[in-house]
């Protein structure tokens, strides 16, 4: 889009009120002359059925609430553009990723993941990155986090994850906080969360800022060409404000005080033109390598380090306005890492594959029913036309009698969606297996990453990682889970291990090897998967 013109926004123009004092109406559109004393039966009689007035106030006053998110509740959102600094064709035919002249319109939300609505900013947490991205060829989204690995590599867990993650059910605590017995009991049993973990114990845990945030898809996703061939995919978004953590004391000091501090610097930096950017990078796999790494592309738990692969700046982020209303727009919006354009594509990641049925799941019940993409936020720049109607909170009035397809009726019906050349066509990737319940022996490898990661660190990080855990482990109410972290941090690094046990006044024990290959379902010590790569 041209200067001043982003489409999403002028879309979005549409739908707004006006805030200068216009005669108040009701929902009806009939004037009203008072809407502050109610319609009594005589000067100081009863309050009256008939008061049509009061009635409809204190009616949508009672509904104000929809449920909160099931996780990432707490988030900031601001609107933006994406541009592209060279065209990708070569990998994608997504247009978005092609045409260097096009702006593309998005909406970004940070989030936490473990607080309710009214939480603070600055827990220890890892941070939600959601992008929409507003195409021409219809909405994409990029629902990533601060992170580049997440927590487990199948969805089945991920209800248990955030069961031990939220507060405990019979007395709601802990609200914003990593230490607590459950978290760590469900983390000491599952040994593929401590990639995750030690990112989340590093200065990464708590971000200075929401500008200061790197932002990972995480999943290995496909670009996908004209001529139908398969890249493999990881995104990255580099902030151009740089990344920074806040030390542990400085947050809690700062949490006390201001609870919406990442909100507010983001507010008000978008406020006063400091706007704030990032580039989006891209690390390229070509299809026949898919089995050269020592770990597996579709494990959610690994990275690709950039000195095997190279992360390609492609574009850049600009976030230039603040929403008109936090409700309208931060919290209806609704994101889904399955709202792909043509181009792009998914790849059999077992994480992946469960949230693409998750969140419209979820949406359908935080959202009120099937009609959710006609909320303004959600809806695409091209028009939607397709056979799908009625629905409570119908918002379109789609004309003519048919639809349904295949029909005869529909000649010159814009309700008639044909199917026609052009649309999206999923990658044909050959399927040739066992039907199984199972975890591939290629995800085993639990412990070389996040041991990577820890060398990665200067001292004084590496000091940070072992006072989190110290701290963290140090709230655990029961000593055989402090324990079994400590066992597990041995497997990362010795140093660590040892002081982290120092400290909590325990020593190290080394895991039983070699380890089974078995998913852990009882919870047992023996049943740890630490299978190494050889
Ligand atoms: C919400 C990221 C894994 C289910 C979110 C949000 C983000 C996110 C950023 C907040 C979106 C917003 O701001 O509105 C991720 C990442 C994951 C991951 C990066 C792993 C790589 C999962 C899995 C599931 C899941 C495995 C379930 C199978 C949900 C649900 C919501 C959510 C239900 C709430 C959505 C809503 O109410 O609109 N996730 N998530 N997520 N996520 Fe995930």
């Amino acid at each position: 889009f041209a200067n001043g013109a982003n489409p999403k926004i002028e879309q979005l123009g549409k739908y707004k009120n006006s805030d200068h004092g216009e005669f108040m109406t009701t929902n009806h559109g009939v004037k009203v002359n008072d809407d502050q004393n109610s319609l009594l039966g005589g000067e100081r009689g009863p309050s009256l059925l008939e008061d049509f007035i009061f009635r409809e106030k204190m009616t949508h006053f009672d509904h104000e609430r929809i449920p909160e998110r099931i996780v990432h509740a707490r988030g900031s959102g601001a609107h933006g553009y994406f541009q592209l600094y060279k065209s990708m064709a070569k990998y994608t035919k997504a247009k978005f990723l092609n045409d260097t002249s096009i702006k593309t319109p998005v909406f970004v939300r940070f989030s936490t993941v473990q607080g309710s609505r009214g939480s603070t900013d600055i827990p220890r947490d890892v941070r939600g990155f959601a992008v929409k991205f507003y195409t021409q060829e219809g909405n994409y989204d990029l629902v990533g986090n601060n992170m580049p690995v997440f927590f487990i590599q199948d969805a089945m867990k991920f209800p248990d994850l955030v069961h031990a993650v939220k507060p405990e059910p019979h007395n709601e605590i802990p609200q914003a906080a990593s230490a607590h017995d459950t978290f760590w009991d469900f983390v000491s049993l599952m040994p593929e969360t401590m990639h995750n973990v030690i990112w989340k114990m590093s200065d990464r845990g708590i971000p200075r800022t929401l500008r200061s945030m790197e932002g990972f898809g995480i999943h290995t996703f496909r670009f996908i060409n004209e001529e139908g061939q398969s890249h493999f995919v990881k995104f990255h978004w580099k902030p151009l404000q740089g990344v920074l953590g806040l030390a542990w004391d400085e947050a809690q000091r700062l949490a006390g005080k201001d609870t919406d501090f990442h909100r507010r610097d983001l507010w008000e930096a978008i406020d006063k033109g400091m706007y704030p950017e990032w580039e989006l990078g891209v690390q390229i796999v070509p299809q026949e390598d898919e089995h050269k790494f020592p770990f597996d592309l579709l494990d959610p738990t690994k990275l690709i380090p950039e000195e095997m692969v190279p992360v390609e700046i492609i574009g850049k982020m600009t976030l230039n306005k603040n929403p008109d209303n936090f409700f309208a727009e931060t919290e209806q919006i609704a994101f889904h890492p399955g709202h792909i354009v043509p181009g792009i594509d998914f790849t059999n990641d077992p994480l992946l594959q469960g949230r693409l049925f998750s969140y419209t799941d979820t949406q359908l019940s935080r959202l009120g029913g099937p009609n959710f993409h006609e909320i303004p936020i959600n809806r695409s720049i091209p028009d939607v036309t397709n056979n799908q109607r009625d629905g409570i909170h119908r918002m379109q009035i789609p004309k003519g009698k048919v639809s349904y397809h295949p029909n005869s009726m529909a000649q010159g019906c814009p309700f008639q969606a044909m199917m026609k050349e052009g649309g999206f066509t999923s990658f044909e990737e050959r399927i040739d297996s066992r039907k199984i319940r199972s975890r591939s022996r290629s995800f085993f490898d639990h412990f070389s990453q996040p041991t990577l990661f820890y060398n990665s660190l200067t001292d004084h990080e590496k000091r940070h990682v072992q006072n989190a855990f110290s701290f963290e482990l140090g709230k655990v109410k029961l000593v055989p889970i402090r324990q079994r972290m400590v066992n597990m941090l041995l497997e990362v690094d010795i140093e660590l291990a040892n002081k982290v046990g120092d400290h909590l006044g325990l020593v190290p024990e080394r895991l039983p090897q070699p380890i089974t290959d078995s998913i852990p379902a009882d919870g047992k010590l023996e049943d740890y998967h630490s299978f190494k790569a050889e």
